[in-house]
């Protein structure tokens, strides 16, 4: 069954300890945490001490996306804050392999992030290494983005090279996922789908996530 982790980037951020306790009640998977430097993507969210913050209010694992450049500086920060699984775009990074090596050594789940307009390429050289694969099904940097079908194929190629090397990260879909397309979704691979604003922003948050769960 395909996990869902609603992003709190989509949730009310003065109200920001109330977002895990939500999730969790509408039978969610995972919180997803989307943090941006402004650098990496044009937009600036929030950083360790969110992660922090959230970490004691959270039963659910903290499934934390980093947009931002020179991840291999913080991501020991991120995981000594609390995040179980700590995910990157490896063409910001000036060391991917350190940065995935040195989330592992705490303990936690690594892995890399394959933006919009970024070729599949650039992250198959690490799948042998990761925990999950992160596919952007819009650009990052906002939330509320329309769903772009054609970053699908980077799912795909993704779950047949699982298949033929008998590898078992995740996949997860990130970006204008909603029940209207997770049919397609999971079709492509996904075993996990982030879901900001289709969750927060419907009239019955609990539905729309078990709507994802197929
Ligand atoms: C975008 C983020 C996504 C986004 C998802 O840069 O990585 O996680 O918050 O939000 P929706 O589901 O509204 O596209
Ligand atoms: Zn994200």
């Amino acid at each position: 069954m395909i996990k869902v982790a609603p992003s709190i980037l989509s949730a009310d951020f003065g109200r920001m300890a109330d977002a895990p306790v939500n999730i969790l009640r509408w039978g969610a998977d995972l919180v997803h945490c989307d943090v941006m430097d402004g650098v990496y993507v044009p937009n600036i969210t929030f950083g360790m001490p969110m992660v922090a913050a959230l970490r004691p209010v959270s039963e659910l694992p903290l499934d934390v996306h980093l947009m931002i450049t020179r991840p291999e500086k913080y991501v020991g920060r991120f995981c000594d804050a609390g995040a179980d699984i700590v995910t990157f775009h490896p063409e910001a990074s000036e060391d991917p392999r350190g940065a995935l090596s040195e989330i592992r050594a705490r303990g936690k789940k690594c892995g890399v992030v394959v933006n919009a307009d970024v070729p599949f390429e650039v992250v198959e050289p690490y799948l042998d290494e990761i925990d999950m694969l992160v596919v952007m099904t819009v650009q990052a940097g906002f939330g509320g983005q329309s769903f772009k079908e054609e970053c699908l194929e980077k799912a795909r190629r993704a779950e047949e090279i699982k298949k033929a090397r008998g590898l078992d990260f995740e996949i997860e879909l990130d970006g204008g996922v909603s029940p209207s397309n997770i049919e397609i979704c999971k079709a492509a691979g996904a075993t996990v789908v982030v879901a900001g604003s289709a969750v927060f922003k419907a009239p019955d948050p609990a539905a729309a996530v078990k709507a994802m769960q197929i």
